[in-house]
């Protein structure tokens, strides 16, 4: 089997970027980071980047005449260098049908609360001023609408009666770090398969997830 060539776009931090580069470097995702996209020249995600000697490129929206156009642009980046997956993490742009359409059920995104709960901005903050008892994070492909596509993996914490958007979303962002490499690993190794909204993974592929898929919250 061949290393799943992975592109990812991001437009700040890039913790889980660095989830994926670290999951390829320990040997556990058969894998290869080909190109990071940003269009953000501030993102933390590039030094990431440089410091692991991945290829990366800022473009920016206003540099094309539409939105359309723009994501066309990346489309066309990718498929120059043969990029098998596209990775959103953390790129704070809907993403439009000519990047969509280029790759059908080959871009993820995750988003830090339980869809079809509380999509688009602050998942965490939403799912606190609802008062959830419960909430957690979501690995989906993406479609033209705003965290809609189907679920691949979901991952649940306790929100507790003290927590702040900051202590929630940090007890989020650890399970972020570990489902985002699972979804990709699965997606390497074939194991997804996706039918209409529902995403069916092999169960064969569980074995080694145990525990990962729903994880109990540890304290
Ligand atoms: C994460 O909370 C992710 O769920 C959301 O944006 C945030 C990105 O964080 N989509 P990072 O840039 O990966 O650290």
């Amino acid at each position: 089997m061949g290393k799943l060539r992975i592109a990812v776009l991001a437009s700040g931090r890039g913790s889980n970027f660095q989830s994926l580069v670290d999951a390829i470097d320990s040997g556990w995702l058969q894998g290869e980071i080909s190109m990071l996209i940003t269009d953000n020249t501030e993102a933390f995600a590039i030094e990431r980047a440089k410091k692991h000697g991945i290829a990366y490129r800022s473009m920016f929206p206003n540099d094309f005449a539409s939105k359309d156009l723009y994501f066309s642009a990346i489309a066309e980046e990718l498929k120059k260098i043969h990029v098998e997956l596209v990775v959103l993490a953390g790129f704070m742009r809907i993403v439009r049908k000519p990047l969509i359409d280029a790759f059908p059920f080959k871009i993820m995104n995750i988003h830090p609360a339980l869809l079809p709960s509380f999509p688009g901005l602050h998942g965490q903050k939403q799912a606190l001023d609802y008062g959830v008892k419960i909430s957690g994070c979501t690995v989906h492909f993406v479609d033209g609408g705003m965290d809609t596509g189907p679920i691949i993996i979901q991952a649940a914490v306790p929100v507790h009666d003290d927590d702040t958007e900051e202590s929630l979303s940090e007890r989020i962002l650890k399970l972020e770090h570990k489902i985002y490499p699972q979804a990709v690993k699965l997606f390497a190794e074939g194991m997804i398969e996706v039918s209409g909204r529902k995403v069916m993974i092999r169960r064969d592929a569980f074995a080694e997830v145990d525990g990962m898929i729903n994880p109990l919250p540890e304290n």
